[in-house]
Order: C-alpha cells, then structure tokens, then sequence
C-alpha cells in the first residue's frame, strides 16, 4: 500500500528533477566529484538508487572514480511482492558501492545460515543443546610429523590436521568426538555458535523496508530501515571514523553513526528533512553535542549571481535591480521608480525587499516607514529573508505610531527553485508571533512558558492540516531555551518536542539556574509542525 503525500511532505522531498533526467545527472555528477574529493583515502562511497536511473548513475560514479579500485552493485530487495502481474515487478534498489583505493577500510560482515543449510549440515547437538556439524581431522598435504597414532587411532593418510598436544587439547575441550562403531574415525566438532554466519554478497534480501509501527520510523517518506545503514557503515568504517550523508533525508544514516560510535556530517536542501534529523538525534541517549549550520545567504547570494548576475556570479547594479524586479514579480507588485527605500506597490501597500545577504535591519525598516510617510503612504509590507533579533516587537508598534500598517513576510527558500516558481507554488508567510513569560522563581533560577503563538496565513496551509489544530501550541513541534545567548550561535539549553509515541508537548521549562546573579539574554526557539523557525530574545534580570 503506498500513501499519497500530503501537501507538507510534496514540498519537503521536492528534489532538483526540475529539468528532467539530464539536470538531475548533472547535479548529481557536480556532487560526486565533491564527494570524491572529501573521501579519505581508505573511504568508500555508496550511492542508494532507483534501479532506472541506478544504471547511470553508475557510470558517473566509474567517471569518477575511475576502474581501478573495487567497486560493485549491490541489490536491496526492498519489498517482498509487487502488484502488478502484467510486467517484471521492480522490488529493489541498487546500492553502488566505490572505493578510492586498494587500501579501502573494510570489516566483512554475515548473515545467518538459511535453515535448510542448518538442517543439513549442523544436525547434532551436545546434551547441554550447542548445535554442531562434524568435519574431518586429516591433514590436506603430507605432513609426517603429524604422523602419529592417536588414542588408538592410526593416522590418516597425509598425517592429523593438527600436532598431538593440539589434539589433546581440542579432545578435552569437547571439539573432537570420538567415533562411536569400531573402525571409525574421529572428528572435529564446529560448533554453530562460534561461526559468523554467511559473509553477506551484492544481493541482500534480509532487510525489510521501515514498518510504520516500528519505533525508528519517523514518518519521514523516503526514511531508509536502520539495518541497512547498520550494515554499511560497520563494513566501511571504523569507530572514531567520519560518516557523511549529503542527502541525509530524516537522518538514518547519523542516527546509525551515532549509536556506532563514529562521527558523523549530514546535509539536506529541506527544512523538514533537518527539522526530522534534529529530533531523531535528540532522542538517542547518550547523543553527543551536534550543530545545525545553515547555508543561508551563502546559497542565496550564489543563486542571485547565477540566476541575475553577468557571467553566472558577478553581481552588478543591474544584478541586483533584476533580483528586485523578480521578486516584486513573485509577490505580484509593481515597481514604483524614484523611491530610495519602496521598492514596489502592491494594491495600497508600499513593499520593500530585504537584501539575500543580510537580514533585514531594524534601522531599515525605520527607513521605509519613514519614506512611507514622507509620501503619504499608510501600508508597507516588507519581505525579508533573514531578520534582526528583536525587530518584530519593536516595528509593529512604532510603524502603528505612525500611522503605517506594517507587514513582515518571509521569503521562502523556495524562491530559489525553479520548478517551484515555475509552478506558482511561492507563498509568503507573515512572520509568526510568539508570546512568552519569563519567571525567576527562586534565586538565579528562571523558567520560560510559551503564552502564545500566531501563524498568521492559517488559509494557507492545507486543509488537512488546519482541522486538525484545535489550539495555539498545536502548531508547535519543538521549541528550545539557550538561556544566555552571546548573540551569536544559538546554543540549546533545554529543549522539549513532540515524537511520534509521545505527541504531548510541556509548555513551560525546568527551571534554570544562573551561578551569577546579572542580566542574561534569553533565546527561545520555536520550530512548527511545518519545519519553520521562530526565534525571539528577551533579556531577562537574575537575582
Ligand atoms: C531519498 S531521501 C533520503 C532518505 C534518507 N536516506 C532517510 O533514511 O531518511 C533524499 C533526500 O535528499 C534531499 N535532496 C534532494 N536534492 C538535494 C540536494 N541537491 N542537496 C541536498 N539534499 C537534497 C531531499 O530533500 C531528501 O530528503
């Protein structure tokens, strides 16, 4: 049974299919040479992919890496049937598997004896029930110094497989059984439970798909089962070793490296897919201290010089007029000339477009209503990328005081898409609102409680989604504290989330406590059910 994406998951897995195969195989082939390049020289790379395109992709990869060092295709039987009796049913993926070099890390690994090879071969057992088969004690090459009679037994014909101290030593230890008619001869005992199993070839059919009652599934569409990473990475890798996914998707391949002891780096171009990851890594005990690094205006600024720039990324006066005019275009207003500050009008409202590589400042805004004022303007919507800390709470008011009804808008990252502009899919949110009190209940101790949070758009979002909310904190998927952010990065400090057993969300903190008495800037995150952060400082006084 497949499930239909919903709207949230349609925008969350949008990849670059944009312009068909061919763009998708270029992109694809632009990372791998990265890939390539960040490889250590005993790493190995394995690209997971649909079977119709895995063919191609295959060949990039031996562009790359070139012939010379092992490679191979591995086919994960991924489902057990297939619908449809009028063609082959496709029930894999392929895994391609590169090294660099003949000096790749490698740990084989095993799977266990299919039951029909355990029924025929270990078919006794010892009375304390340890399974066994029987092998023989001959050596394969004449080896007279083996030669010798053993417990009444004559030599065989080359000599023992083994020096008869050995022998006497395996005897007592229970691995040599004596033969039970006259005449026999004696033999080795390999015991089931010291044997690794089967080492696993290029075909694995033992690894079943993520079961939505498992407890790893994350709802995540495309999430890959924990055993198939499991198997990876303990092939390839070592403990203290680096594990990189750059489409990390709802995070398997980290959370795998996590629990095994290696290091680890994802990336992924959705903010829901990251969102996924965040939680899942929260959620295993023991998880080391990770970042989230946003590639924000470096991307944004790339994009600019590629999509308005002279020459791909040259940014000129008129690199940055096209940029206005194509997000005026977006946002369905019409450029006004001769203004400093309004860069368009869209009905009555003034609009002014926040820069890609800074956030929108509040001495900017304060500009623009200025400007507003000065030509009598009483409506100003201001789209923004990134945004000063604080300017929500502050510009509100002060535009209201001066009689212009202030808008702020978030500029999704989508803009950036072509299939997604192309597709009319561009929405601009308001800023969302967050209230908040800060207690400090006892001594250099304060506790956060979230009062409030306001989508503003709510006909925006889907219809599926929307009846579902009875609430404000409905809308909530996570929120952390860093209880004194240094203005820089924000450093979590305490933190609560919905998981998918849990779905209750506490709505004031544990109590923090300060070792100084003073004046600390709080900074309270929240992430929505939409992948969407709203931030907020307030500056707080600790006795
Ligand atoms: C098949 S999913 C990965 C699923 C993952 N293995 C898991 O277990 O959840 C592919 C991911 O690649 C991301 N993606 C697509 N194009 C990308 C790009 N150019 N750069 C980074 N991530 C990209 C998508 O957002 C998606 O999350």
């Amino acid at each position: 049974m497949t499930k239909q994406q919903s709207t949230i998951e349609e925008k969350a897995y949008r990849d670059t299919w944009g312009k068909g195969i061919d763009s998708y195989l270029q992109m694809m082939y632009e990372r791998l040479l990265l890939m390539r390049e960040l490889l250590t020289e005993d790493g190995s790379i394995y690209v997971h992919i649909g079977p119709r395109i895995g063919c191609r992709i295959k060949v990039l990869l031996e562009d790359i890496f070139g012939m010379g060092s092992p490679s191979t295709e591995i086919c994960w039987k991924r489902v057990t049937g297939h619908g449809d009796s009028q063609r082959w049913g496709v029930i894999h993926d392929l895994i391609i598997w590169h090294t660099k070099s003949d000096n790749f890390a490698w740990n084989p690994q095993y799977e266990p004896y299919s039951s029909e090879y355990l029924a025929s071969k270990y078919r006794y057992q010892t009375i304390n029930g340890r399974r066994y088969r029987l092998d023989n004690l001959t050596s394969p090459n004449p080896r007279p110094n083996m030669t010798y009679e053993w417990r009444g037994h004559k030599p065989p014909q080359f000599g023992w497989r083994y020096k008869y101290e050995t022998m006497e030593k395996l005897y007592t230890e229970g691995r040599i059984e004596l033969p039970k008619k006259e005449g026999g001869r004696p033999q080795f005992r390999r015991f089931l439970d010291e044997m690794p199993g089967v080492p696993v070839g290029t075909i694995w059919a033992d690894i079943s798909p993520v079961n939505s009652q498992a407890i790893e599934d994350t709802r995540y569409d495309t999430q890959k089962p924990e055993t198939l990473l499991e198997r990876i990475i303990k092939a390839s890798s070592n403990e203290g070793n680096l594990v990189a996914d750059f489409f990390c998707g709802s995070g398997t391949t980290l959370a795998v490296a996590e629990k095994l002891g290696r290091r680890w780096i994802g990336c992924d171009l959705g903010r829901f897919a990251i969102h996924t990851t965040r939680k899942r890594l929260l959620d295993i005990e023991g998880c080391k201290p990770f970042e989230i690094l946003n590639l924000g205006k470096y991307e944004r600024q790339y994009w600019q010089g590629v999509t308005f720039g002279e020459q791909g990324t040259h940014v000129t006066e008129q690199t940055l007029y096209e940029y206005l005019a194509f997000m005026l275009k977006l946002y369905g207003a019409q450029p006004v000339p001769g203004l400093t500050h309004l860069h368009g009008k869209k009905g009555k409202a003034m609009v002014h477009i926040g820069a890609v590589d800074a956030p929108v400042t509040i001495d900017e805004i304060d500009t623009a209503i200025a400007e507003c004022v000065q030509c009598r303007q009483t409506e100003l919507h201001v789209l923004g990328w990134e945004w000063e800390i604080g300017l929500y709470d502050l510009m509100i008011p002060e535009a209201k005081k001066r009689g212009v009804k202030l808008l702020l808008l978030q500029i999704p990252r989508e803009v950036m898409e072509r299939q997604a502009v192309d597709k009319g899919d561009i929405q601009f949110f308001e800023l969302a609102y967050l209230e908040v009190n800060i207690l400090t209940p006892r001594k250099l101790a304060a506790t956060v409680t979230l009062k409030d949070f306001v989508i503003p758009n709510t006909e925006l979002i889907p219809e599926e989604v929307r009846t579902k909310v009875k609430k404000w904190s409905d809308y909530i998927d996570y929120w952390a504290v860093d209880w004194d952010f240094q203005d820089d990065t924000f450093m979590q400090g305490w933190v609560t989330y919905r998981t998918r057993k849990d779905r209750t969300l506490a709505l004031t903190s544990d109590p923090h406590t300060y070792e100084e008495p003073g004046r600390y800037r709080v900074f309270v995150k929240v992430v929505d059910i939409f992948g969407n952060d709203t931030s907020q400082v307030f500056d707080v006084e600790v006795q």
